[in-house]
């Protein structure tokens, strides 16, 4: 299959990640956070290969950048000079809403995720996806439950944005029934 997202713009935005999260490490492990970026862009570069998903380079940029306004220095003016309108958009919708009481932040930006492009949906199906791993060691069941159920209302939000993605989440949320306690 021809090659319909730029490599070149993938290497933008993984250089800019990369420097932007330099010295941070994945909750309760050795690793560098950028683990966690890299398996989220591989989740969207798979459901491009073999879905068609509209403007394919905004689905690989913002996989790239999702928690830079979260997580690190980066504003939203950095992001929109670097990387234009769309991918600051998509990244800010993907970000929670510190002002906001945290019980209400994943409503909120999965509504605002809704209104963007199904390329913004994509990844937050895969770095859901990437999420459900085995949870920290230092979480509570109630978190662990909390996280699952989440999990759920994601799917229910963006399933529609990716068939391939959307199964793969649905498979790892009832995989993560062994790591919720009753
Ligand atoms: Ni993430």
């Amino acid at each position: 299959m021809k090659t319909h997202w730029s490599q070149d713009g993938y290497l933008r935005a993984w250089l800019f990640a990369a420097h932007a999260h330099r010295g941070q490490a994945l909750s309760g492990m050795d690793l560098p956070y950028t683990t966690h970026i890299g398996s989220v862009a591989m989740e969207v570069i798979a459901a491009l290969t073999i879905e068609t998903i509209p403007t394919p380079d905004l689905a690989v940029q913002c996989a790239l950048l999702h928690d830079v306004l979260e997580d690190t220095a980066v504003t939203y003016d950095q992001l929109q000079t670097e990387f234009g309108a769309a991918v600051a958009a998509g990244v800010l919708a993907l970000s929670k809403d510190p002002n906001l009481p945290t019980s209400r932040q994943m409503a909120d930006s999965l509504a605002r995720i809704q209104r963007q492009p199904s390329a913004v949906w994509v990844v937050k199906l895969a770095d859901r996806i990437s999420n459900l791993q085995s949870p920290p060691a230092h979480w509570s069941p109630a978190k662990i439950r909390g996280y699952r159920e989440e999990a759920l209302k994601i799917h229910q939000a963006l399933h529609l944005a990716s068939p391939l993605l959307a199964d793969r989440l649905a498979t790892k949320i009832e995989a993560y029934r062994a790591f919720c306690p009753e």
